[in-house]
C-alpha cells in the first residue's frame, strides 16, 4: 500500500474513494461537503437528509460522486461532535469507514479529504498516522491458501492512500507525511504478527521464526542485529527448560535474540521484549483434547508480536535501545518427550518439577528471561498465550497484566490505552505464591486450577527476581486476545496481532522520557 500526502483540489483528485470526515450536526460548515454538494446540485445534502446522516460518530454514507469530485465514490463518515474529537473517537469513526471501504468492490485508491481540526484535541500528525495505520490494519486479509479451483476470487484491496494536505503549512504537511509513514510501519507490524500467527504450524516452525527475525535484522539498515542460538549452543548455555520442552519434537529449538540500537547511539535504558514462541502446543504427554489443540498453531503469538514490534521501533527510528528474546520450539509428545515428574535444572539454576507438560510456556519463558537478564535489559515485558484461565478475567477483550512493579505496570497500561489495546491489571497476592511449591524441587510448573493465571505469573516472576538482580517486569497473558472468533474494533477474526501496538507505544514513551 503506497501512502502519500498530496496537494490537490477535490475536483482534480484521481481516486476510487474519497473519505469525507463530517462533524455532527455541522455538515454544511465543512468546506469539503459544501464543495461536493454545490457541484452536485445539492444531491449530497438531500441524500444525507434522506438517510438520516447527521455526522454521528461512526455513521457512514457512500454516494456516487457524479462528477462533483475526481473520485468515483464519496464516503461520508461521521466524526461526532467537533469538540469531542480525539484519538479514540477518530479511531471508532475510521474503523467504520474502512469497514465500508472493505465492502466495496474495488477500493483501489483511497483519499482522505481535507478536515479542519480546529477545536479538537487532535494534530494533523496524529490524524495522518491514525488514518494510515487503520487503513492498513482494516485492509488486512487473512494469509489463506485458497486456490481459484472452487469458486474463490480475491476481493479488491486498497492499493494506495492519499491524504490531501493543501492549505496546510509546509511544516504541517511534512508532519502529515511522517504520520502516514509511521502509521504504515505500525499497520505492517500488526499484520506481520497476524500472518505469522495464522500460518499453519507446519510452516511456522521455530526455524521459520528464526528466519523472520534474521530478515528483520537484514532489512533494518544495520540498526537491528540478530543472534540465533541453536541446539548445541543451548546445551552449552544450560537452557534446559527450553531443551526439555523441545525434547518430544523432531524440530530443533532456537533462542532468537534481536537487538535494536538507535542510530543516535545506545541508551542507558534497554527495553526487553520476551515473547512465548511455542509454534505448536499439543500439550505434550499431558495431551490436549481436540478442542483445546485446535488453535495451538497460534501459541507463538507473543513471539510474533515482539518480533513485529521491534521491527516497527526501528522503522520509527525511536531513540531507545530495545532487545527481543524468543525461545522457539514445538511442544510435542513422543518417546523422547519430557515427562510429568521430571526435574529440570533451568538456565537460571532454579530447579523445576514438571507438574504438567502442558504448562510449557512458562518453562520456555523462564530460560528466555534468565538469558535476557544476562544481556543488560533494564526492564522486561513478556507476551504469552499462557493460560486459558485468563479468559475468565478479560474475556477476549483484555489481556491479563501482572507485574512486580506498580509504577512500571502503570506505564505499560498507559501505553496500551494510547495504543487502543486493553489490559486488565491483576494484583499478585503473595498468598497465592505457595501453590507452586513442591517437595521435589524449588518450584513446580503448575499451581493447579485455582487462580491459574496468577500462579503462572508467580512462576515467571521467580525467574525475573532470583539472584537479587530484579528488574521491573510486566507479564501480559494474551491467551484471550491474541486470536478471536469474531471481528472486534480494528481486528479481524483469527489472529489479532495483540500487543504489537502496546509495545510500540511503550518504546515511544520510553524514548520521550529518555529525551528529557
Ligand atoms: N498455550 C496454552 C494456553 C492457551 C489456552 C492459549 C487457550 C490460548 C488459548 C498453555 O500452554 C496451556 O496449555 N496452559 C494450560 C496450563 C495448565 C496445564 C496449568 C491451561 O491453560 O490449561
Ligand atoms: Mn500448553
Ligand atoms: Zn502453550
Amino acid at each position: 500500500m503506497k501512502r502519500n500526502a498530496i496537494n490537490s483540489g477535490l475536483k482534480s483528485v484521481k481516486s476510487d474513494v474519497l473519505i469525507v470526515g463530517c462533524y455532527e450536526g455541522a455538515l454544511e460548515n465543512s468546506s469539503t461537503f459544501k464543495q461536493l454538494n454545490g457541484a452536485g446540485n445539492s444531491l449530497l445534502k438531500r441524500f444525507a437528509a434522506a438517510e438520516d446522516f447527521t455526522g454521528k460518530n461512526g455513521q457512514t454514507l457512500s454516494h456516487f460522486a457524479d462528477g462533483a469530485s475526481g473520485a468515483q465514490t464519496v464516503l461520508l463518515v461521521g466524526l461526532g461532535e467537533r469538540n469531542k474529537l480525539n484519538l479514540q473517537t477518530l479511531r471508532t469513526a475510521l474503523v467504520k469507514a474502512f469497514r465500508a471501504v472493505r465492502g466495496m468492490k474495488r477500493p483501489g485508491a483511497v483519499t482522505f479529504a481535507p478536515l479542519s481540526l480546529a477545536g479538537t484535541s487532535l494534530t494533523h500528525l496524529e490524524l495522518a498516522e491514525t488514518f494510515s495505520a487503520y487503513a492498513g490494519m482494516l485492509d488486512y486479509r487473512i494469509n489463506h491458501q485458497k486456490t481459484a479451483k472452487l469458486r474463490f476470487s480475491e476481493p479488491g484491496r486498497i492499493e494506495s492512500l492519499q491524504l490531501i494536505t493543501s492549505g496546510l503549512s509546509a511544516k504541517t504537511r511534512s508532519l502529515a507525511g511522517l504520520g502516514l509513514h509511521n502509521g504504515g510501519a505500525i499497520a505492517d507490524a500488526v499484520n506481520l504478527a497476524r500472518n505469522l500467527s495464522n500460518e499453519p504450524a507446519k510452516d511456522c516452525t521455530p526455524q521459520r521464526l528464526a528466519a523472520v527475525a534474521q530478515s528483520i535484522a537484514d532489512n533494518s539498515g544495520g540498526t537491528i542485529t540478530c543472534k540465533l542460538h541453536g541446539k548445541a549452543e543451548l546445551e552449552a548455555m544450560g537452557a534446559n527448560a527450553l531443551l526439555q520442552v523441545n525434547a518430544g519434537s523432531p524440530l530443533d529449538p532456537v533462542l532468537i535474540e534481536l537487538t535494536y540500537t538507535p542510530s543516535t547511539g545506545a541508551t542507558k535504558e534497554v527495553l526487553g521484549f520476551v515473547g512465548k514462541g511455542i509454534t505448536f502446543d499439543s500439550g505434550g504427554l499431558d495431551l490436549k483434547p481436540a478442542d483445546g489443540m485446535r488453535n495451538m498453531k497460534r501459541d507463538m503469538a507473543g513471539a510474533a508480536a515482539t518480533l513485529a514490534a521491534i521491527e516497527a521501533v526501528a522503522k520509527l527510528q525511536l531513540p531507545i535501545s530495545v532487545k527481543c528474546f524468543v525461545a522457539a520450539t514445538e511442544n510435542m509428545c513422543d518417546g523422547k518427550a519430557y515427562k510429568p515428574g521430571d526435574v529440570i535444572h533451568t538456565m537460571g539454576s532454579i530447579a523445576v518439577e514438571v507438574d504438567n507438560t502442558d504448562a510449557e510456556g512458562r518453562l520456555t519463558l523462564a530460560d528466555a528471561i534468565a538469558y535476557a537478564k544476562t544481556q543488560g535489559v533494564t526492564c522486561i515485558v513478556d507476551l504469552a498465550t499462557l493460560t486459558g484461565a485468563v479468559k475468565q478475567i478479560g474475556g477476549d477483550v483484555a489481556a491479563g497484566a501482572f507485574s512486580n512493579d506498580d509504577a512500571f505496570l502503570a506505564v505499560v497500561d498507559k501505553a496500551a490505552t494510547r495504543a487502543d489495546e486493553k489490559l486488565q491489571p491483576i494484583r499478585m497476592y503473595d498468598e497465592l505464591r505457595g501453590f507452586n511449591d513442591t517437595e521435589m524441587a524449588d518450584v513446580k510448573n503448575s499451581g493447579g486450577a485455582l487462580a491459574g493465571s496468577t500462579t503462572a505469573a508467580f512462576f515467571i516472576r521467580e525467574f525475573v527476581e532470583y539472584g537479587g538482580n530484579t528488574v521491573p517486569w510486566v507479564h501480559l497473558d494474551i491467551a484471550g486476545t491474541a486470536f478471536r472468533d469474531r471481528e472486534l474494533g480494528a481486528d479481524p477474526r483469527g489472529a489479532t496481532g495483540f500487543g504489537v501496538r502496546t509495545l510500540i507505544e511503550l518504546a515511544r514513551s520510553a524514548a520521550r522520557k529518555n529525551r528529557k
